[in-house]
C-alpha cells in the first residue's frame, strides 16, 4: 500500500495534559478517511499536527514520505487544508484573496491556474465581488478553490459541510468523491455527519478522549461474523420452536418475520433444517449496521476500557 499519509505512535501534551494519547494510523493514495469522534476527542488537534501549526510532543507524521519534523517544506507542499472555517478576507474579492494566497504560499501560482481552480470550483462568475457578499456555499468553494490552489496530493478538511445547506452538502460529497477518484486525492476528513461520512468515505478512525479507538473499512464487505439476518417465514411459530431447541438466538419481528444472529456460514444449514420441517422460506436478508449504530456501539463499548 501506498500509504500518503502516515501517522506512528504521536502524542500531543498541551500544559502538562496529553491531549493526544499514542495514535498511529495511516491513510492511502486516492484514500477518502473520515476522522470521527464526540467533540472535544481530539480531532482538530491531530489535524492541525498534520499541516504543522503544532508539534507532536513524541511520535513521527510523513506526507508522502517526508518526515514534517525535518522535511517541513517538501511534507507541506503536498497538502491543501481547510480547518473550521476558511481563512479568507471579508474586504477583499474572491479573486483577491486566491491571489494573496497564492503570493503567500507559492510564488509560481498563476492567473490562468487561479481562473482554472476558480471554476473547477464553479465560482468564477462571483471572483470580483467581494467576499463579504458570499453565502455559506460560496465561501466554502472558494476555500476548496484555496487549498488546491497548488495541486497538492492530499485534502485536509476539519467539518467542512458546517452549516451548508442539503443541497451544498451533497455536490460536496461528489466532489470530494471526484477528487479521490479521478485524480486519486488522498483526503481525510472530520465530520460529525455520520450519514455522510458513510457516504463518502472508504475507511473511518474513531477517536475518543485522544485515544484511536477504531478503525473501519466501509468499502470491505463485512465478515458477516454474528450477523443478524431478517428470515420470512410461512409459519414463525413452527420456526420459533425449532431454533429454540437449538439455542439460537432470534426474536419475531412480525408475523412472518424473524430475526436471526448467526455466523453467515451457518446459514445455509438452518435453512435447509427449517425447510425439512417444512417451514418455507420466502427470503433471507443480512441487516447491515448503519455507521451511526456502530459509532455509537464502538462508543460505548470503549467505555469499559
Ligand atoms: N490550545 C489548547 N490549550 C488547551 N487545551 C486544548 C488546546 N487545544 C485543544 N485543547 C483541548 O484538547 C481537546 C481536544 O480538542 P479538539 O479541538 O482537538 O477536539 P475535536 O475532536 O476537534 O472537537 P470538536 O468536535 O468539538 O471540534 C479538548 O479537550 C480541548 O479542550
Ligand atoms: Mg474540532
Amino acid at each position: 500500500m501506498n500509504y500518503t499519509i502516515e501517522i506512528e505512535n504521536v502524542s500531543k501534551m498541551i500544559r502538562s495534559k496529553e491531549i493526544i494519547k499514542n495514535i498511529s494510523f495511516n491513510v492511502g493514495k486516492g484514500e477518502v478517511f473520515g476522522f470521527l469522534g464526540p467533540n472535544g476527542a481530539g480531532k482538530t488537534t491531530v489535524i492541525r499536527m498534520l499541516v504543522n501549526l503544532i508539534r507532536p510532543t513524541s511520535g513521527t507524521i510523513r506526507i508522502c514520505g517526508h518526515d514534517i519534523n525535518t522535511d517541513r517544506k517538501q511534507a507541506m507542499a503536498q497538502i491543501g487544508a481547510i480547518i473550521e472555517q476558511p481563512e479568507l478576507y471579508d474586504y477583499m474579492s474572491g479573486y483577491a484573496n486566491l491571489k494573496h494566497y497564492a503570493n503567500m504560499n507559492d510564488t509560481s501560482i498563476t492567473h490562468e491556474r487561479i481562473m482554472e481552480i476558480a471554476s473547477v470550483v464553479n465560482i468564477e462568475k462571483s471572483l470580483k465581488e467581494k467576499v463579504k457578499t458570499y453565502s455559506l456555499g460560496m465561501r466554502q468553494r472558494l476555500g476548496l478553490a484555496q487549498a488546491l490552489l497548488h495541486k497538492p496530493e492530499i485534502l485536509i478538511l476539519d467539518e467542512p459541510t458546517n452549516g451548508l445547506d442539503p443541497n451544498g452538502i451533497k455536490e460536496f460529497r461528489k466532489y470530494v468523491r471526484h477528487l479521490a477518484d479521478e485524480h486519486g486525492m488522498t483526503i481525510l476528513i472530520s465530520s460529525h455527519l455520520l450519514s455522510e461520512i458513510e457516504l463518502m468515505c472508504d475507511r473511518i478512525g474513531i477517536i475518543e478522549h485522544g485515544k484511536l479507538i477504531e478503525l473501519k473499512d466501509l468499502k470491505a464487505p463485512s465478515t458477516l461474523q454474528n450477523h443478524k439476518f431478517l428470515i420470512k417465514v410461512s409459519d414463525t411459530e413452527l420456526a420459533a420452536d425449532l431454533l429454540g431447541t437449538k439455542e439460537l438466538l432470534f426474536r419475531k419481528v412480525d408475523p412472518n418475520t424473524i430475526e436471526l444472529r448467526i455466523p453467515e456460514e451457518n446459514m445455509p444449514e438452518i435453512i435447509q433444517e427449517l425447510n425439512s420441517h417444512n417451514i418455507r422460506i420466502y427470503w433471507a436478508a443480512p441487516i447491515t449496521e448503519t455507521l451511526e449504530e456502530h459509532y455509537f456501539s464502538t462508543l460505548s463499548a470503549s467505555e469499559g476500557m
